[in-house]
């Protein structure tokens, strides 16, 4: 179950339940172009078992990417191919926690992510964030009190960049004292990066995998957001060590590396030269619905003392998080705004251990500028009425 179908109730005409890549912006064109290039030049290896790790030819692209974007040299064996960050996250969960071990998430998180770590026989812990990302001394005490109640926090899994749902970025500061606290509890972190490269003003800080001096950090990218979800293709990386683990478990032994096929024509529409203008055109899109979606806020949301929502202001990604005033609910203007045609999910999901009663969020990135301010106004004037006085 994705995204796009977990809202359950209706979608409306003006479907901010969505934080989906828009369709319209897929690269249809090249995409074909490349498949029939893949074919005709790999048939043998693209329709075949892969190696464990995956296209050697698209871990080579990656990891010049990866090189020319952050200046990080990555070694052939610290970076391997996933069936998406999903994938990627499932397979880490699996690999590096014990039955009864503790997972800790982000409060706020992406939603579907608890449900992927609910899978398998652990806890969650939620640890909270504000605009600089996760709180690390949060993080320090309840790691504190897990381990004085004798339970093993296993593993970490954070959204440094863009965050889904608040569209937080964590600060360099923070990502620094962060993997000091996991170096001194052994914590491992599954970073979640899916949306680094849709930064609208400049690059975010480094990634906490590139920091990462002692190889606990495991970072997931993906192509779902910067080319097309339905590839189902991304990537992992982290030390040698890691990506064994990753990779020598029992579904690539079988199977083989992630989606052989897809791997190769991604690779013939990097060769191309076409990814890099592509996410240039994604930048340029987003930021300008950003734009719209914050200006159309700040027009029509109510004023005053104890009326006025508050919301963030994402340097890129999908995201941007509304926080109602206390009197009022998100599932009530749900209700509400249902009748009008507008659907959106609210806070509660995102929450593993409760909260988000009062949160929205509003994804800008699947809706053009007119259904994005029209959605807005919309849900304004919703807000407006319900609230007393
Ligand atoms: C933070 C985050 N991680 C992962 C995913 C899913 O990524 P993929 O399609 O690569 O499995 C999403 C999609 O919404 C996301 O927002």
């Amino acid at each position: 179950m994705t995204d796009l179908q977990s809202g359950g109730g209706p979608v409306g005409a003006l479907p901010f339940i969505y934080g989906h890549v828009d369709p319209a912006l897929f690269p249809a064109e090249g995409l074909r172009e490349a498949a029939a290039l893949a074919l005709a030049r790999h048939h043998h290896s693209a329709l075949n078992y892969g190696s464990s790790l995956g296209c050697s030819s698209l871990r080579a692209l990656l990891r010049a990417k990866l090189e020319r974007d952050e200046g990080l040299k990555l070694g052939e064996d610290e970076l391997m191919l996933t069936a998406g960050a999903s994938a990627g996250l499932d397979t880490a969960v699996r690999v590096f926690t014990r039955p009864g071990d503790t997972v800790l998430v982000e409060a706020p998180t992406y939603h579907e992510a608890l449900g992927i770590i609910r899978d398998y026989p652990v806890k969650l812990a939620a640890v909270s964030l504000d605009d600089d990302g996760l709180v690390v001394d949060a993080l320090s005490e309840r790691l504190e009190l897990l381990v004085g109640a004798g339970e093993r926090p296993a593993l970490l899994y954070t959204i440094p960049c863009f965050q889904n749902p608040s569209g937080a970025t964590m600060s360099e500061g923070r990502r620094r004292a962060l993997l000091q606290l996991a170096y001194r509890h052994r914590l491992r972190i599954v970073e979640d990066d899916v949306y680094r490269d849709l930064y609208f003003a400049g690059p975010p800080p480094p990634s906490l995998q590139a920091l990462d001096s002692e190889g606990m950090v495991i970072r997931l990218g993906s192509f779902s957001k910067i080319l097309a979800p339905g590839l189902r293709l991304g990537w992992a990386v982290g030390s040698a060590g890691s990506i064994g683990r990753l990779a020598e478990c029992g579904l690539t032994t079988s199977g083989g590396g992630a989606n052989p096929f897809v791997a190769y024509v991604v690779a013939a529409f990097c060769e191309q030269g076409w990814l890099e203008p592509h996410i240039d055109r994604l930048r340029q899109t987003y930021r300008e619905r950003r734009d719209v979606l914050l200006a159309a806020l700040a027009a029509c949301m109510p004023s005053g003392t104890g009326r006025k929502p508050a919301w963030t202001k994402p340097g890129g990604g999908f995201f941007v998080w509304l926080t109602l005033p206390p009197a009022l609910k998100a599932r009530a203007v749900l209700k509400e705004a249902e009748g009008r045609d507008v659907t959106f999910l609210p806070g509660e999901p995102f929450y593993a251990e409760g909260g988000g009663e009062q949160q929205i969020r509003l994804p800008f990135s699947y809706i053009d500028r007119p259904d994005l301010e029209r959605g807005v106004e919309i849900i304004a004037d919703i807000v407006a009425r319900m609230l007393p006085g």
